[in-house]
This record gives structure tokens, C-alpha cells and sequence, in this order.
């Protein structure tokens, strides 16, 4: 997504620090310590502005939730969104997923979420998907044996993509849908790019990959 960068984000995103995680490195190992409960754990990577797992936590109050967010000027909006609607099983974090073994432990999490992550459509920056073999290894370590990764896009061209990497990696997959608008779950939660496109006509895509641990 484009977005304008603002002076003084950094300095100001800081101060939300009851729902932002600022030293996330710190937790490896202990995001059970910190919720303070036995409640699965679900991370959403790239959240945006977080229509998505703000509904999710809405929905599921005995689930713990984590956002992450690369773009400081998005998740500060995520935030105030999220204070504003008294959400308390959800908390952020601002970090690029390159780096998620350093925030998340071995068989860390029950899901993780990809909603629309970003094309990257050439092939020399392929590597930066979010559903590229190097990332997926990732999430195979820190998800549970058996636990799902569930992707959404509207984009043909990564959903093929990411059908051939999970494969590849020994990722089975199931509930696989090319229309989730007619014929995805009946509990679909829309994120706001989903609204966007789908109120274009636009296909969205959907598939749930299993952790071949
Ligand atoms: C196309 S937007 C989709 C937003 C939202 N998930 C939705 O479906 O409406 C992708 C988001 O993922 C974030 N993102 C992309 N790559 C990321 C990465 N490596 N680490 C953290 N966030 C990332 C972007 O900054 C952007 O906000």
C-alpha cells in the first residue's frame, strides 16, 4: 500500500506502548507469561490497518492475538482503532517478518494469518513474499506441528505462486476456495483490502496450508 510517512511517527507510536509490544526480542519464549493465560496464540503478519484481526479478537475473546506491521503511519491508526473499540486480546507489533525467529519461539504459535501480503511481482524480489520457501520455513518452526497457515489474496499470480512454494515445502493444504465472496467460509471476517476488491467483483482467493512438522 502507498502511504504518506509522517514526521514524527516513530516518536509518537512509541507512547502506545499498553498495546504496542516495543521490545519484542524480549519475549521469545514467553508470549504465554505475557498474555498471562493458556489461550492459543494467532499472529496476523502485514495487518494493515487491522480490520481483520480486530474482528477475530471481537469474535474470540479466549484467544490471544498478535498483529505485526512493518509501516509505523498504518499500525499507529491499527492502534488507536483498536483502543477505541476496548479490544484486550490483541497487541501489536512494529517488525519486519524477516526476522520472526528472533520474536517467536519453536511451536510458539497455533496460526498464523497472510491477508493480501504484498505481490513483490517480479521475479527478482520473489524472495520478499510472505509465502516465499525461506518464509514458510520460518513459520514451520514457530508454528505447532499440524497448526495452519491461512492465506487470502486477490492476486492470481501469488496465489499460484504460494500453491507451488507450500507444496513444495511439504505443506499439505485444504479448503481451498477461488471465490471466497461465494463460496469461502461462513465466518469469513473481511479484511479492508478484501472489502476493496471484492466490491470490485474481484475473485478472492483462500487456502489453508498445514505445518508438515
Ligand atoms: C497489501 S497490505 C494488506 C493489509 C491487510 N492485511 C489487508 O488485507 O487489508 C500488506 C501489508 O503488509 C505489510 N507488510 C508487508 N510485508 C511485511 C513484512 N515483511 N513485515 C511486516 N509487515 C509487512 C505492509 O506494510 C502492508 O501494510
Amino acid at each position: 500500500m502507498r502511504i504518506r510517512r509522517k514526521k514524527g511517527t516513530k516518536e509518537k507510536i512509541v507512547l502506545h506502548d499498553d498495546l504496542l509490544v516495543l521490545e519484542p526480542e524480549q519475549m521469545l519464549g514467553k508470549w504465554h507469561e505475557f498474555f498471562g493465560n493458556d489461550y492459543p496464540i494467532y499472529l496476523e503478519v502485514g495487518t494493515g490497518f487491522g480490520q481483520f484481526i480486530r474482528g477475530q479478537a471481537k469474535k474470540n475473546p479466549k484467544i490471544n492475538y498478535i498483529a505485526l506491521e512493518k509501516i509505523e503511519e498504518v499500525l499507529i491508526k491499527t492502534i488507536m482503532t483498536t483502543k477505541e473499540e476496548g479490544i484486550t486480546n490483541l497487541r501489536f507489533l512494529w517488525f519486519n517478518a524477516n526476522q520472526l525467529e528472533l520474536i517467536f519461539a519453536e511451536n510458539e504459535l497455533d496460526k498464523i494469518y497472510l491477508n493480501f501480503s504484498d505481490p513483490w511481482p517480479k521475479n527478482k524480489t520473489a524472495k520478499r513474499r510472505l509465502t516465499h520457501s525461506n518464509f514458510l520455513n520460518k513459520y514451520q518452526e514457530i508454528l505447532k506441528p499440524r497448526a495452519k497457515v491461512e492465506f487470502k489474496t486477490d492476486n492470481q499470480l501469488l496465489f499460484e505462486f504460494s500453491l507451488n512454494e507450500f507444496s513444495k515445502e511439504g505443506w499439505k493444504m485444504e479448503n481451498i476456495c477461488l471465490d471466497v465472496g461465494n463460496r469461502g467460509p461462513e465466518d469469513n471476517i473481511q479484511t479492508e483490502y478484501e472489502t476493496k476488491f471484492s466490491g470490485l467483483g474481484m475473485p478472492i482467493y483462500r487456502l489453508e496450508a498445514i505445518n508438515p512438522k
